[in-house]
């Protein structure tokens, strides 16, 4: 374990298995169609990387980053997009991936930009769900974790940018967050 975490919340083997439910979930919502996964950048990186692995339909890629948090933990209720998309998605069928839905702030931003795009259809997908942080109704298809009110981090999600590289989802030690 990685001196600076305090707990795992969940670990590789749970994230594996729930991730391979999710795109055989999806393989089978979306049989004979073509899918667009939009991942939201960084933090959905690994997820997507993973998800796509369990989907056995024709499945395209593009990516959007946006900034809602700085390098902290505390929403700054702004949404930036720093990369857009790639291409049109006009008439396709997309999935918007994300890492987390905290308090739905960022999802709602990015559900209302890309309706206004014309996609044939449009869901979301995300590894986690911070439920009880929720300020705006937001509707989740796909959700890998329901999880309390605590800041994670691992599997694509950062704090000050580290520790997106463990391979679990973990808190870190509260000294940690302070610095
Ligand atoms: P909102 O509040 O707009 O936030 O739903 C979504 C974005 O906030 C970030 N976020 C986190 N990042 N650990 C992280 O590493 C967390 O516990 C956490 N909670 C929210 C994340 O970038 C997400 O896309
Ligand atoms: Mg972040």
């Amino acid at each position: 374990m990685h001196p600076h975490v305090e707990k795992i919340l969940l670990d590789e083997a749970q994230i594996k298995e729930r991730v391979l439910q999710l795109g055989q979930q999806i393989s089978q919502d979306y049989k004979g169609e073509s899918i667009l996964m939009v991942g939201i950048l960084k933090g959905a990186m690994i997820f997507l990387a993973d998800l796509v692995r369990n989907i056995d339909v024709t499945t395209y890629f593009d990516f959007m980053a946006v900034s809602s948090y700085g390098a902290g933990t505390v929403s700054s209720g702004a949404v930036r997009i720093l990369k857009d998309l790639d291409k049109s998605i006009e008439g396709r069928h997309v999935i918007i991936v994300e890492d987390i839905v905290d308090t739905g702030l960022t999802l709602q931003y990015l559900v209302e930009n890309m309706k206004s795009r014309g996609p044939a259809s449009l869901k979301i997908c995300t590894l986690l769900d911070k439920p009880s942080r929720r300020k705006v109704d937001v509707q989740i298809d796909y959700n890998g974790f329901s999880i309390p009110d605590e800041f994670v981090v691992g599997y694509g999600l950062d704090y000050g940018e580290k520790y997106r590289n463990l391979p679990y989802i973990a808190v870190l030690k509260p000294e940690i967050y302070q610095v």
